[in-house]
This record gives C-alpha cells, sequence and structure tokens, in this order.
C-alpha cells in the first residue's frame, strides 16, 4: 500500500495520478487534485477502472483487497483480474477514523508534524534568490521555512553552491516542519519565472572598503540579473540586496525596465532591526518593544526620525537621553562596518538574510505593515523621482504606498538631503556606465 500525498499530484500535473487499489490518497491530496483539474485513476490489471475524478466521490466498498498492478503467473499469464475495492470513501476524509489498514502507519508518523499543506494553501508558487553566498542562504532558508511559498530557487554561477545549500536545506524540512520545494541551480533560465526575485549576488565589501567602492563592480552583476529577471519573468517584483544598496536598486529598476513600483531595495528593514536591537541591549528590554523606522540611504545618511519612535507607548527621547539615543543611531548606522570589521572576511548575513525574507513575506501576504523600504519617491516628502529609503506599505506587487509620516522639520531635511545624495550617486554611476 502507498500512501499519495500532495506530492504526487503536484507530479501529475494536469494528467492522471495512478493509484492502485489498495492505495490511500491523502484528503489534502484529493482537494489539492480536485482544485488543479488532476483525475485519480484507480489502476488495475482488468478491467481498466474508470477514472474517478477528485470531485466524485469513491465507490462505496470498505475493503481493499486488489493487488495494485496484477503480476504475471509463472505461465506468463496475467493473474485473473481482482475486483476493484478502493478503501471507503471515510477513509480520506478530515477526523475520520482510520482504517486498520491505515493506523500503523500513522503510528510511526512524528507526533509534531504539523498538518500535511496542500500546494494549493502556499500563497506564491515560486520566489527565486540569486546569490548562494551567506545573504542569499539565510533568505533562502527563512523564506522557505515560512512555508507559504510552493518552491524557493536558490542560483549561482558557481557549480553545485547553490544545489549543494538547497539539498541540505530541504535535509531540515522534516527536522522544522515545512514543506517547501527548495531548488539550486546556476542560472535565472534554470530558475523559471518567478513571482519575487531576491538579488544578492555580488561582492561583499572587506575591511576598509566602503559601499561605494564596490559601486562598478556589483552595477555589472546586478544590471545583467535584474534584465535577465524580468526578460524571464516580466511581472516579477524584484527585491534588491546587493550594495551599495541604493544605486543598485536604481540601477536594476533602470536595467530591467520594470515599473518602478516593482523595483524595490532591502535595507530599512534591516538598519531599523539593528536600532531596535542595540537600544534594546541598552535599556535591557526587549527589542520588540522599541519601534523605530531607519529612513534615507542604507550608508552615510541613514536617518532614524526619533519623532516617530517609540519604547513601550512613550517617545524614545523621553525613555532614553538624547546623547545615548544619538550614540545608537550612530551604531546602528555603522553596524554593517562594525560586522565586517569582527568578521575580517565577509560581511553580516544573518540581520541582511532576515531583511530581505521579511520583505518578500511582507509583499507575499499584502501586509499592512509600515515598513522601512527603499523605494521610488514620486513626490512624497518632497522628493521627486528618486530612491531612497521611506515607510513603505508593500504588496503583491511590491510597493503599494508610501506613507507620509509627520517627521519634523529637521528629519524631513535629512531624508530629502538623503535622497539628493543618493541621486548624485547614481548619475555618477550612470555616467560609468555610459559608453564612451
Ligand atoms: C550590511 C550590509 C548588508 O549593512 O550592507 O551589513
Amino acid at each position: 500500500m502507498t500512501v499519495f500525498g500532495v506530492d504526487a499530484v503536484q507530479s501529475a500535473g494536469t494528467g492522471e495520478l495512478v493509484v492502485g487499489a489498495k492505495d490511500i490518497v491523502t484528503p489534502l491530496a484529493r482537494e489539492l487534485a480536485r482544485e488543479r483539474g488532476v483525475t485519480i485513476v484507480v489502476a488495475s490489471a482488468h478491467p481498466p477502472s474508470s477514472p474517478v475524478t477528485a470531485n466524485q466521490s469513491l465507490p462505496p466498498a470498505p475493503v481493499a483487497v486488489a493487488p495494485v498492478f496484477a503480476r504475471p503467473s509463472s505461465n506468463g499469464s496475467q493473474s485473473p483480474p481482482a475486483p476493484l475495492k478502493p478503501p471507503a470513501p471515510a477513509l480520506y476524509r478530515r477526523g475520520a477514523p482510520l482504517h486498520p489498514a491505515v493506523a500503523p502507519a500513522a503510528l510511526h508518523e512524528p507526533r509534531t508534524r504539523r498538518p500535511e499543506l496542500p500546494s494549493a494553501a502556499k500563497s506564491v508558487g515560486r520566489v527565486v534568490v540569486v546569490g548562494a553566498g551567506h545573504v542569499g542562504m539565510i533568505t533562502a532558508m527563512k523564506l522557505a521555512e515560512a512555508n507559504i511559498i510552493e518552491e524557493v530557487v536558490l542560483v549561482d554561477i558557481a557549480e553545485g553552491l547553490a544545489a549543494g545549500i538547497a539539498l541540505d536545506l530541504t535535509h531540515s524540512t522534516a527536522l522544522l516542519g515545512f514543506d517547501t520545494k527548495v531548488r539550486g541551480v546556476t542560472s535565472l533560465a534554470e530558475a523559471g519565472a518567478a513571482e519575487f526575485v531576491v538579488i544578492t549576488a555580488g561582492r561583499a565589501r572587506q575591511p576598509g572598503m566602503s559601499r561605494t567602492d564596490l559601486v562598478e563592480v556589483n552595477a555589472g552583476i546586478v544590471g545583467a540579473l535584474a534584465r535577465d529577471a524580468a526578460g524571464i519573468s516580466p511581472h516579477t517584483v524584484l527585491l534588491v540586496v546587493t550594495n551599495p544598496l541604493d544605486e543598485m536598486t536604481h540601477h536594476a529598476w533602470r536595467a530591467s525596465g520594470l515599473p518602478a513600483n516593482r523595483v524595490i531595495g532591502m535595507a530599512g528593514v534591516l538598519d531599523s532591526s539593528r536600532f531596535q536591537a542595540l537600544t534594546g541591549l541598552a535599556i535591557d528590554s526587549s527589542p520588540s518593544s522599541v519601534r523605530a523606522l531607519a529612513l534615507g540611504s542604507h550608508g552615510d545618511e541613514m536617518v532614524i526620525p526619533l519623532s516617530q519612535a517609540r519604547v513601550g507607548g512613550t517617545t524614545i527621547t523621553d525613555a532614553i537621553p538624547q546623547a545615548e539615543v544619538t550614540a545608537l543611531v550612530d551604531r546602528a548606522r555603522n553596524s554593517g562596518a562594525e560586522v565586517v570589521g569582527l568578521l575580517k572576511s565577509g560581511s553580516a548575513f544573518f540581520a541582511p538574510g532576515a531583511s530581505a525574507a521579511r520583505m518578500v513575506l511582507a509583499m507575499a501576504t499584502n501586509s499592512d505593515e509600515i515598513i522601512a523600504a527603499t523605494v521610488c519617491a514620486n513626490g512624497q516628502y518632497g522628493i521627486a523621482d528618486g530612491y531612497v529609503g521611506l515607510p513603505a506599505r508593500l504588496g503583491r506587487t511590491g510597493l503599494r504606498e508610501i506613507v507620509e509620516l509627520p517627521l519634523s522639520a529637521d528629519e524631513l531635511a535629512s531624508v530629502r538631503t538623503a535622497a539628493a545624495r543618493i541621486a548624485e550617486r547614481v548619475a555618477d554611476l550612470e555616467q560609468m556606465a555610459a559608453p564612451a
């Protein structure tokens, strides 16, 4: 006896799923088959069974006795046809008492196993994460663990790297209770069309290197990837993680030809989280009691509008002396470099990867939360046509809305300065990239 789950239905595509008379098709697999129009055919040697669609109930015979496929007898002829008696429909219903033929196997299932999810319950088909370095790996892991994406595909040109990480991650599915498919390939073409493409590929910062030092080499990588990703998935949302973040996000937008709402950068989530963590540590409180948004650039012009920041229900500057808050903002701004300095080689990855995944999940779920993201302003905050970190609501089509918070005059000026500096660096980059 074989138990057919949703995987089997998925593998059947839109065709038939052939099962033996003694086999079990799980209720959720049956539901999925119904949704996808997969016909479940109960096989027998002779006569062939009539197809049973997932919409029909199975014949009400209570006991399964027929062999799945008849074996040839010793003289070469087939065994006489066995009566086709699939298990009772009650077996296939959620909550129905287990048939004795199934119960022993069921006893072996780990008690902590989450209920099997039909793929229809996954709200996203495919997310591609480009770059199987540390950041890409953590992004893929967090996305897979969220269990709302059918397939996460990791792409890296280094032969075997993405495939190895994908396999390793897959080995943790039973352990951690998720069933996201994880695949590793060497090209975007092999990955296939995706609803979201996260670009983490590029050189990482080395000690002493500024993000801007990376601009030329990473622009070449990110531009080509953005173009290819948009060619393969014209309706995708690109999330850029590669540094220098603000410039690379703008560059990806230009190179991809996608509408600006579909190209977003990850930085504010990370910088906000760093500030929350550092502040939580400083006041011996939970980081989640700290609310703050890091806007502006991912670098020197990062701005945390303190008028909007809270600890518990209190304005942050009422809870913590101003000088201490300023030191915390500075430390958050330099946190990337602080980690690079400690690691000696490579840059931060846990918080950046988790931040990228968090943004994809916010988009996938059309979350209503306001999060800091690098987005293309279109007049909001007095900033015309340029990428900068702003409070945003994200959704399935990328940027849904830039949220205009009541910033103080100084805060507003700092955010505008950040946008102006980013625009200057983007102009430099475009000049660098322009044909001579
Ligand atoms: C950092 C890199 C990801 O801030 O920019 O750690």
